[in-house]
């Protein structure tokens, strides 16, 4: 609850939530104004909110997006009353936190999103497998009966070419279903030390790629799929990054360890960090990027009970660690 003098809009007192909600002290607050005290953090959003007051428009269940004195985001319902306060006017405004509610209702509509492109994927891996597998029934018999070795080795491409299709219906479809982890106990130092051999080809002039790993890290993962995931983080990283370094790291913390690929590349704006893990997201161009990556890493993180989290910041650059329980614990 906050109380704002007219006409001048400055806190006049506001309750101990609201100073909790927003990470203020009281002495911070009274006095100010909304604006002065960094609250806004789209100030267009007051105007119109300001405008709708100054007509003597009720204003309730109006959403807005706050932020804290910490540059946290709060999303909130706000609903404001005027008051005559001796001869002057007031707003007394009552704030309801939602942002946990919001947080929540994304992350719905996220899996929903996922079931239903996993229904979709369902349905055209079934559709596609009829007639692939009558592709190779067809040219296993066809090879049967030729005796030119020519056609021969072009049947078994074909064929080669058919279980390509096969696979890349798999990885879809895997993407929407948790995959399968086998984990064995796994030095996740040799895990590094895979995905980096796997970099050659994303290695380029003045990008440094760095390794941090010293004692052991032991833990029971997928090995196979970690690898994927550290191979995925670390390509990225290095595509990011047109000059400066890009450092892979492995950490024992204790009941979970922690691999951390840091680049100081360009960093990300807000709108592709909201998007990042999202199937078929991408800002590369098509030779380059199918927009799988991260979603495949969520998936596999989340299979081992783990969690997958970024900081970025545009400039200075980007941090994605990857947290997995040393026994695996799945969702
Ligand atoms: N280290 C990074 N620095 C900057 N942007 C990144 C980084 N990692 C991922 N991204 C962004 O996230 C998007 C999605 O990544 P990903 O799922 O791996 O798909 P893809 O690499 O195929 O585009 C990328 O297109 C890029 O915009
Ligand atoms: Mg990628």
């Amino acid at each position: 609850m906050s109380l704002l003098a007219l006409p001048d809009n400055r806190f006049i007192d506001v309750n101990e939530s609201f100073l909790r909600l927003f990470e203020f002290t009281r002495e911070e607050v009274i006095g100010r104004t909304s604006l002065d005290i960094g609250l806004w953090s789209d100030p267009t959003a007051r105007e119109g909110l300001l405008e709708k007051l100054r007509a003597g428009e009720p204003v309730r269940n109006v959403e807005l997006t706050l932020r804290t004195k910490s540059g946290k985001t709060r999303h909130v319902i706000v609903a404001v009353e005027t008051l005559s306060l001796g001869p002057h006017e007031a707003w007394l405004s009552a704030v309801v936190d939602i942002t946990e509610t919001k947080d929540l209702e994304r992350r719905l509509l996220e899996n929903e999103r996922l079931a239903a492109m996993g229904r979709l994927t369902g349905y055209v891996a079934h559709e596609i497998n009829t007639p692939l597998t009558n592709i190779s029934l067809l040219a296993a018999t066809a090879a049967k009966r030729s005796q030119d070795p020519e056609i021969v080795s072009r049947l078994e491409k074909i064929n080669a070419q058919r279980r390509l299709i096969g696979s890349i219906l798999q990885d879809l479809a895997g993407l929407t279903r948790p995959p399968p982890i086998q984990p064995v106990e796994t030095d996740l130092r040799t895990i590094v030390d895979g995905s980096l051999e796997q970099m050659e080809p994303y290695l380029h002039e003045g990008v440094e790629l760095r390794k941090e790993a010293g004692s052991p890290v032991v833990a029971d993962v997928d090995p196979r799929r970690i690898q994927q995931v550290l191979v995925n983080l670390t390509k990225n990283a290095l595509q990011a990054t047109s000059n400066g370094t890009v450092t892979v790291a492995v950490e024992d913390r204790g009941d979970t360890v922690a691999l951390v690929v840091h680049d100081t590349g360009p960093g990300m704006p807000p709108d592709v960090l909201e998007k990042l893990f999202q199937p078929f997201f991408t800002t590369k161009p098509k030779e380059q990027g199918t927009g799988l990556g991260l979603a495949f890493a969520k998936s596999v993180v989340n299979a081992h009970g783990g969690t997958i989290e970024v900081e970025s910041e545009l400039g200075q650059g980007t941090t994605f660690t990857v947290v997995l329980p040393k026994i695996p614990s799945p969702p």
